[in-house]
């Protein structure tokens, strides 16, 4: 995705495949703008005298799509109205493509099954159903790399939620990109782009009380403006306890932060976690916006809203559901990251990958790839959707925990201190792929740990015993079982599996 956003970000120019909902969506958004909406099939059906399906059976498709080219630039180069909606085959067009530039364009996604459902069969591509498939997923790639914005649904509250951002995504770096997160909770968007931070984009209103860590702080607290509040702590995972977190929550309150205000989590995971947790207790509840800067943080703990601190007894033993506000994710930051905790994002984003199978499984096999606004959306995409269909892991979210089980012992067993949260996770993926009997995948998963400088060994000083019994203690165990996330193949992972403890110490054992 190259395009990048003109001043003043044109018309709102709602794309997506057939059955997505972008003539409804656009009058809502129109509605709530007190304009009125254009639709380009309804002015091409007028300009062709007849509907589309009739034109394209008398005429063909190509003969179609000549005309819907024609008519579909006339209004992108001279807009009648801030709000537009598009054929879904009109992006196939290069002149299209070249003529939405100059707008801001929002993709509306729609599953196949939906879509299916809602197109009936009076549209001329809505008749065979392996060929609306076929399109549907070979236009998919086209759709995203056209969206500025990619809203998850048609429903008319997401559009008129997320109207005033899509206004604010206007106002970033024309490179930005937003998501829309849902959740059972709370929606809230995304946004994903070079410089956000250093631009001093903030998109919420009210006192802004900074919560980050002294090596973050010192790099970039400066870009935020004026905070009502400062507060430091100590990098690294020995800040996430209960005991830092009742001095933030203090510091919070001296500062005389109210429910008006809001948290800024400035930092990697462990920032976000304990902000996070903390804007979740502070007067039962103040917002929170995650401005994460490392890996970790930026392909995965920024989204979903889990905060909450660490026991010495096991992790993350703590916390709360609560999702943020806004999460504003700039790849710029990374930039200054150590290569280490740089490394350690990557067991995250081959996790997410795993999980998605596709084309992010396929890019992150490539050598060499590296960390761009792109892969960072593709990873937060496969959070979010997870997420979206399960806020409270009962279910689907359960797949993000992929390696996380044994992952988690290991840092719980050594401490947190001998292990970057990233590293655990890359020996615990390793041990899930054991479990889950893939020996070639798991092959392939310790070379692209490995290429990555990430371990593929435990350090033999590591009990195995200790590793052992914290698995047993992991928090997402439900009658004394604990359920392993394992993979059948890419993008086919099983929640709530049961594994022998003979099996689970085999794995383990395969470790050292
Ligand atoms: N909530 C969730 O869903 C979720 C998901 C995954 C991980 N996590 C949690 O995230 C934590 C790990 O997060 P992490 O790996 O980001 O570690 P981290 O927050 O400790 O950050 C790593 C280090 O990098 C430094 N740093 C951060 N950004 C920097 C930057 N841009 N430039 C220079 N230095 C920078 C920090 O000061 C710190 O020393 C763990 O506690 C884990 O449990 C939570």
């Amino acid at each position: 995705m190259t395009r990048g956003r003109p001043a003043g970000g044109g018309s709102l120019v709602f794309i997506g495949f057939m059955g997505a909902g972008k003539t409804s969506a656009a009058r809502v958004a129109a509605a709530a703008m007190n304009v009125r909406a254009v639709d380009s099939d309804e002015l091409l059906e007028r300009r062709l005298g007849m509907p589309i399906d009739e034109y394209f059976a008398t005429h063909g498709e190509r003969a179609f799509r000549e005309a819907e080219e024609d008519v579909v630039c006339e209004l992108l180069e001279n807009p009648p109205s801030p709000v537009i909606s598009l054929g879904g085959g009109a992006v196939s067009s290069e002149r299209v493509r070249g003529a939405l530039a100059s707008h801001t364009v929002v993709l509306l996604e729609v599953e196949v099954e939906t879509a299916w459902r809602r197109a009936g069969s009076r549209r001329p591509l809505a008749r065979d159903r392996d060929r609306f498939t076929a399109l549907h997923s070979e236009r998919s790639g086209l759709y995203q790399r056209l969206a500025d914005a990619v809203l998850p649904s048609s429903h008319r509250d997401v559009i008129r939620q997320a109207l005033p951002w899509l206004r604010e995504l206007r106002e970033a770096s024309g490179d930005t990109r937003m998501l829309w997160a849902t959740s059972a909770s709370g929606c809230y968007p995304v946004y994903v782009g070079e410089g956000l931070v250093s631009s001093g984009f903030h998109p919420v209103a009210g006192r802004r009380f900074l919560v980050t860590d002294d090596a973050v702080g010192e790099l970039y607290a400066g870009a935020l403006g004026k905070v009502a509040a400062d507060v430091r702590v100590q990098p690294g995972e020995q800040a996430k306890t209960l005991q830092v977190a009742e001095t933030v929550l203090r510091e919070l309150a001296r500062a005389d932060m109210d429910r008006d205000d809001h948290v800024v989590a400035l930092g990697g995971g462990v920032v976000g976690d304990l902000a996070g947790f903390c804007a979740a207790v502070y007067q039962r509840g103040v917002p929170v916006a995650q401005v994460p800067t490392t890996l970790v943080a930026q392909v995965d703990s920024a989204y979903g809203g889990k905060t909450g601190v660490d026991l010495p007894e096991a992790k993350n033993y703590v916390g709360a559901y609560h999702q943020p506000r806004v999460v504003i994710a700039d790849p710029a930051t990374l930039r200054t990251l150590p290569p280490r905790e740089l490394a350690a994002g990557w067991a995250e984003v081959l996790k997410t990958a795993l999980i998605a199978g596709g084309s992010l499984w396929k890019r992150v096999r490539q050598p060499d790839v590296g960390v761009d606004r792109d892969l960072i959306l593709a990873c937060a995409q496969t959070k979010l959707a997870a997420v979206a269909a399960d806020e409270r892991d009962d279910g689907r979210r359960q797949v993000l925990n992929l390696g996380h089980t044994v992952g988690h012992a290991i840092e719980t067993a050594t401490g947190y201190s001998r292990y970057l949260h990233g590293e655990a996770v890359a020996l615990g993926l390793l041990a899930a792929l054991t479990l889950s009997g893939q020996r070639e995948l798991r092959e392939e998963m310790a070379e692209l740990l490995a290429a990555r400088g990430l371990p593929i060994r435990l350090d033999p000083a590591v009990d195995l015993g200790q590793v052992a019994t914290a698995v047993g203690r992991d928090k997402k165990r439900r009658a004394g079982q604990v359920g392993f996330v394992l993979v059948d193949a890419p993008g086919d992972v099983k929640v709530g599996c049961r594994v022998s403890s003979d099996d689970l110490v085999a794995s383990i054992k395969e470790l050292y």
